[in-house]
């Protein structure tokens, strides 16, 4: 009878046991398929590298620097990005405004809802092959009093590098978009501030790329302030081109009242004007060349009040420009003012994509 029991228990256990182990393989197999993407690299990346995979991209403008998803008259839609892989384009750069999503005093808490619909976007762009660019986008205050500010942006950061520390490598972190206002003036405060936020970001992401750019709202002609942290190399270097201002801002409401009087500039592509973009791009290329660090041109675009024609010129003339020099780009933007795409109409607008994109 002893024996028998004994043989009874020991059959439980074996299937007890086979049942276990079953249930932990299907575990295995839903995470893996809930979790499609490469863990982050264990070493270090060839910044140059990394930054060819931008390529060419488009950023995300007026969704999620809203107060509210919408408020500025965009939603993205995960169709979207399937429409912009599907064109040929290799990245999209994100901006979000995360202080209007975080708790108004320290430790300053990102709300956990906006995380999620953040990590959605993310996840679905990165799903698609594409690469993304996560920026930190009109956070005013710190433009205004940068030192009384400091922590709420090294909190931010603490918080986003954290939680996307498990993405892989084709997520960048962008610190700060344009700094500017108090900046402008203390170009050693913001290098200072970017190094800290730095600093925080390489704790749990080692390897991953953090674009950087300079005072005066990325300016081109601002990248001989910019002083980076000398060992670290997996930076990669921004700036923004909207030369002639009067040009790509006519009426502008945002500028001011004054953009109208521009309304009707023209780009005709002459000797003059071409030379005039190439030749600030080949300033900034020596600047890169002398600190040894990859350039990328994170916004340029013409608004929708400037006539198609010159605008299909100087994007075309400005994207090329970048790309002979290995200057990857994310255009300004996809579906709003200076959209390459009529959400509208559901299409793209034919002379902006094919001067992003030529056939
Ligand atoms: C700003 C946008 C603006 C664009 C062109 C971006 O950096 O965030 O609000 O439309 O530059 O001026």
């Amino acid at each position: 009878m002893k024996k028998m029991l004994l043989f009874l228990f020991v059959g439980f256990m074996l299937v007890s046991l086979s049942c276990t182990k079953k249930s932990t393989d299907t575990q295995n197999d839903d995470q893996k398929t809930e979790w499609p993407f490469e863990p982050p690299s264990d070493e270090p990346l060839d910044a140059f590298e990394m930054n060819a995979k931008i390529g060419r991209g488009l950023n995300l403008g007026n969704a999620l620097e809203a107060t509210k998803e919408g408020d500025w008259g965009m939603v993205i839609k995960d169709e979207y990005l399937k429409i912009i892989a599907d064109a040929g384009f290799n990245s999209i750069r994100l901006p979000v405004t995360w202080s209007t999503r975080t708790a108004k005093t320290s430790p300053y808490t990102i709300d956990a809802k906006f995380f999620e619909r953040v990590d959605h976007i993310v996840q679905t762009a990165l799903g698609l092959g594409l690469t993304v660019i996560l920026n930190n986008h009109h956070f005013d205050e710190l433009n205004e009093n940068p030192t009384a500010n400091r922590q709420w942006l090294l909190k931010i950061w603490e918080q986003v590098a954290e939680h996307y520390k498990d993405y892989p490598d084709n997520l960048f972190f962008e610190i700060l978009n344009e700094p500017h206002g108090a900046f402008n003036s203390n170009a050693p405060l913001w290098n200072e501030m970017a190094a800290e936020a730095l600093r925080i970001i390489r704790k749990d992401n080692p390897w991953r790329m953090v674009v950087i750019g300079p005072i005066r709202w990325n300016s081109i002609h601002t990248l001989s302030t910019l002083e980076l942290p000398q060992d670290d190399r997996g930076i990669i270097v921004t700036f923004h081109y909207y030369d002639p201002f009067q040009f790509t801002h006519q009426g502008a409401s945002w500028v001011g009242e004054h953009s109208n009087q521009w309304l009707g500039t023209t780009w005709g592509g002459s000797p003059d004007e071409r030379k005039e973009v190439s030749d600030a791009f080949d300033a900034a290329v020596q600047w890169a060349q002398e600190h040894n660090r990859p350039l990328f041109l994170g916004e340029f675009g013409a608004y929708e009040k400037a006539d198609m024609n010159s605008r299909y010129r100087w994007t075309e003339f400005v994207a090329r420009t970048a790309e002979k020099r290995n200057i990857s780009w994310t255009y300004w933007e996809f579906g709003a003012g200076f959209g390459v795409y009529d959400r509208d109409k559901g299409e793209w607008r034919p002379l902006l994509l094919k001067a992003l994109i030529p056939s």
